[in-house]
């Protein structure tokens, strides 16, 4: 018990999800194996290797589940089966002992808010009234307004434009759905429905020997029973966002205990929820309290929305927004389980945002684009929480060239919202749909991974027609030329986890302590290993702090979020470094470009931190 790297979390007592590396993989776009222009899982197989080697622990695979793909797979006809292009059940068993056999884990999607309108169980569901299966959806009569017009039993607006019912003939009652029609929601009040749930899609695949799930939209299973209209926020629509109406409903913690001990906890599976409208800490630690035996972490998306014009109608209306801002959200979400049982994650890209250079950094220029995409990772990789990485964004994948018209964007979401603004016939808010788009569509995430510069950037055959298109820039960026490129963005990535898992105490489980919270352009934080970790490693000898007292350990990272230099902070005074303490560079992103920036560096009594190039970032520490 001497040693700090111990191979199962912290002193061996944290679990093993808590400092581990997880990567998103986006199936379509990862590696197309046979030419059809989809990726597939025989694609992922043959780049597990690089994935092992940028420093993944668990791979994430957005749905491969058999589906009509109206929203790309998060519409599952058959949880039993894989989508045909993508492969086979088979090659599902093949991917998991590629993951195993490198020690690294894989972890499915679980889409059980809603099913397709292709599952069977809707398909009986919606065969008449009486059918045993009728209410694991809900189904509710039509109202009538005063003209005697048919109208949906409320007027809520779904996630992708339009009411959240759909009639339907056969029956003569409407089927609800949060997301896209061919999306219908299970209605988690029937147990029967839930047993089939656990049964027929977590436990089928979890003794397959998967290691657990990012549950997909995980707080609106259970809904608010009165099915009442919403108040009128949106006086231009007929149908109104209500959240509050399926977030976080009052059997939400029932179910999800159920769910934890029923299909999870039996199998050690790790579960990361998306905990979607649950902006208040007060909210979310029920979800990720280790006592109340939930899930073991979430998702929050206060930071990722930055920018968006709020969840429902103005989504894509472009709100611009203050390093200050960003830093409060970050400051909150960092410290919300500081003195709790609970757990929290780190990310900053997934498949339903633009990608995080274009959006939080600076993509305009080759320089500030590389100089920028490493600032984002080492601010990623100096957080606590779980860290959760998005394919293509350790090579600086950024957004689809603003040139390319919306023929390019393919997502439901992004149409939907589309044809909304094109239906209202109003110029300003065609364009200014279109404007947010191409900053913050789920398109941008979803476009093929540039492999290399060869015709289709390597993710497919030349020749072939890609289900999106390359984007233009691949020659420049791509995984091939960074894998070569000891100053890549890609080799800054495999360096900074690796220090990430040395340093975990401070980076993985340390305090968060924000600097300079009024600064526009400088982020600055403090992370501290936090005192009962330190007491337990008084009892320990032989740690990788040897040479220094382990008391007040301290990390102070400092990250120019801006385009122009600027001056760094006093960094020994924030490390408290008094007479002759030392201040030493532990990382920086352009340590070996800039004559006497140096890692390593040691900051003596009087000698000043030189100043931060532009989107230059710095950790400095105390030991
Ligand atoms: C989640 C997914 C998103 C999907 C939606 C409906 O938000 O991340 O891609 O459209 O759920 O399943
Ligand atoms: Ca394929």
């Amino acid at each position: 018990m001497n040693n700090l790297h111990h191979e199962n979390g912290q002193f061996g007592k944290e679990p093993w999800w808590k400092d581990a590396t997880f990567y998103q993989v986006y199936p379509a776009s990862f590696k197309d194996s046979n030419g059809d222009g989809w990726g597939d899982i025989p694609g992922l197989i043959s780049k597990i290797d690089y994935l092992h080697e940028l420093g993944v622990d668990v791979v994430w695979l957005s749905p491969v589940f058999e589906s009509p793909q109206a929203d790309m797979g998060y519409d599952v006809s058959n949880y039993q089966e894989i989508y045909a292009p993508y492969g086979t059940v088979n090659d599902v068993d093949a991917l998991v002992e590629a993951c195993h056999n490198r020690g690294m884990k894989l972890i499915l999607d679980l889409v059980v808010n809603h099913t397709s309108i292709e599952h069977g169980w809707f398909k009986e569901s919606r065969s008449s009234k009486d059918n045993p299966k009728r209410d694991w959806y809900i189904w509710k009569p039509a109202r009538y307004d005063a003209q005697g017009q048919r109208i949906p039993p409320t007027n809520w607006r779904g996630y992708f434009a339009g009411p959240t019912w759909t009639w339907d003939e056969h029956t003569q009652e409407y089927y609800l759905h949060l997301y896209a029609p061919e999306q219908p929601d299970l209605n988690w009040e029937s147990e029967a429905c839930r047993e089939a749930i656990y049964d027929n899609t977590m436990r089928f695949w979890l003794e397959r020997g998967v290691d657990g799930f990012r549950i997909d939209t995980v707080n609106k299973y259970s809904k608010r029973t009165e099915y009442v209209d919403a108040p009128i926020t949106d006086p231009n629509s007929a149908h109104q966002p209500a959240p509050e109406m399926w977030c976080n409903g009052p059997r939400i913690h029932e179910f999800i205990h159920e769910m934890r001990n029923k299909a999870l906890a039996p199998y050690g599976a790790v579960s990361v929820g998306e905990l979607s409208n649950t902006p208040h800490p007060s909210q979310v630690l029920p979800y990720v309290s280790a006592a109340a035996q939930e899930l073991d972490m979430v998702f929050e998306f206060s930071m990722i929305r930055l920018g968006t014009g709020g969840m429902f109608g103005p989504k894509y209306a472009y709100v611009p927004y203050t390093l200050q801002t960003m830093k409060a959200i970050v400051a909150k979400w960092q410290t919300f389980i500081e003195g709790t049982d609970g757990w929290t994650t780190v990310f900053c890209e997934n498949h339903d945002n633009g990608r995080a250079v274009s959006r939080f950094g600076d993509d305009s220029t080759p320089e500030l684009w590389r100089a920028s995409a490493k600032t984002l990772a080492l601010w990623q990789i100096t957080m606590t929480g779980s860290l959760f990485l998005y394919q293509g964004q350790e090579i600086g994948m950024k957004n689809m060239p603003a040139t390319w018209g919306i023929d390019e964007y393919k997502d439901v979401e992004s149409i939907s919202f589309y044809n909304e603004a094109a239906a209202s016939g109003e110029p300003k808010k065609i364009a200014q749909t279109m404007e947010g788009l191409r900053i913050l569509a789920r398109d941008h995430s979803r476009i093929p991974f540039q492999w290399d510069d060869s015709p289709n950037a390597g993710f497919t055959d030349e020749g072939v027609k890609t289900w999106m298109r390359v984007h233009d820039a691949y020659k420049d960026i791509n995984a091939t030329k960074q894998v070569k490129d000891p100053n890549s963005i890609l080799s800054f990535y495999k360096r900074a986890l690796r220090l990430r898992k040395t340093y975990k105490d401070l980076f993985v489980f340390g305090s968060f302590r924000l600097l300079e919270a009024e600064d526009e352009a400088i982020f600055a934080y403090v992370k501290e290993v936090p005192r009962e970790v330190l007491d337990s490693q008084l009892q320990t000898n032989g740690n990788i702090y040897q040479k220094r007292p382990p008391k007040k350990r301290m990390a102070v990272v400092i990250l120019n979020f801006s385009s122009s230099k600027r001056d760094c902070l006093d960094v020994r005074s924030v490390l408290g470094c008094g007479g002759e303490d030392e201040a030493k560079l532990l990382v920086g992103t352009r340590y070996n470009e800039i004559h006497g920036n140096v890692e390593g560096s040691i900051l003596r009594n009087g000698a000043v931190a030189p100043s931060l190039e532009p989107w230059e970032g710095r950790v400095y520490v105390n030991f």
